[in-house]
């Protein structure tokens, strides 16, 4: 019998989609609207800033008009009663997993309500607009930044997911396409680590064949009954 312990949960996009935020690759996506070139990397930063930190200011204001959907509260339960070790790995820039009230989570491309400070490097957390460069709360400088992972950057706590998918049992990716590395590499990372692999998405992702099962539906439906089928065992992990 092959009993779970410690997991890791890939989310991405999707998750978000049925609380309004635009996913960036599905038909009228981010990306289809606005060139990654022109507001998604450090060179687009330091050639037109001012339209770079416009298009953040947006998202940043965006987000906060929006809610939780049933996908993030089931994630939300699953970290609040999961007795083993989890940890929710979002590539996703919004706080919805975090307002639901999931506590065990590492956002590896950033966070739209940080702002970074390239002169100090110290990090803020920055609700307002960016695009009229407010001071630095720690050092008074005028160098803030989006605290968003940019294309040609590195993706945060590596080292940390690394860890964790050494000593997951599950590996479950969540509304995410598999475009972009290194988190599309984590599937196959975690299946030759010896986890059992899940995928729950709307449409197969470009990475399925690595997984051992693949669940096809909208996340408000399929991430609560899958979070149920876990948690039936009142907290003692069954089999997968
Ligand atoms: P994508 O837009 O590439 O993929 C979103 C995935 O979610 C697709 O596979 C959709 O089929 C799926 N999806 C859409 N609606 C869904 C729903 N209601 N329920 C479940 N699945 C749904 O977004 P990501 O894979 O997150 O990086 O993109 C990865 C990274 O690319 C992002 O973090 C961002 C982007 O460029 C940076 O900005 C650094």
């Amino acid at each position: 019998m092959n009993r779970i312990r410690n997991i890791v949960i890939l989310t991405g996009a999707g998750i978000s989609a049925e609380s309004g935020i635009d996913t960036f690759r599905d038909g009228g996506g981010l990306w289809e609207k606005h060139r990654v070139e022109d507001v998604a990397t450090p060179e687009a930063f330091a050639r037109d800033p001012n339209l770079v930190l416009r298009f953040y200011d947006m998202r940043r204001e965006a987000i906060q008009q929006k809610e939780p959907n049933a996908a993030h509260v089931a994630l939300a339960e699953l970290d609040a009663r999961w007795p083993g070790d989890l940890l929710i790995v979002t590539q996703n820039v919004d706080d919805l997993h975090e307002r639901a009230g999931a506590r065990r989570v590492l956002h590896m491309h950033g966070e739209h309500l940080n702002a970074w400070c390239t002169a100090c490097d110290a990090r803020s957390r920055w609700t307002g607009p960016l695009i009229d460069r407010p001071e630095c709360p720690r050092c008074g400088g005028r160098a803030l930044r989006p605290d968003i992972v940019w294309f040609g950057e590195m993706p945060y706590r590596m080292g940390e997911i690394y860890g964790a998918l050494r000593g997951a049992d599950l590996f479950v990716s969540i509304g995410t396409s598999g475009a972009v590395y290194p988190a599309a590499g984590f599937v196959r990372d975690a299946r030759e680590l010896g986890a059992r692999t899940l995928e729950l998405n709307l449409e197969r992702s470009q990475g399925s064949g690595w997984f051992h099962e693949t669940r096809l539906g909208p996340a408000g439906e399929i991430v609560p009954a899958w979070v149920e089928e876990l948690l039936g065992g009142a907290g003692d992990p069954p089999p997968l």
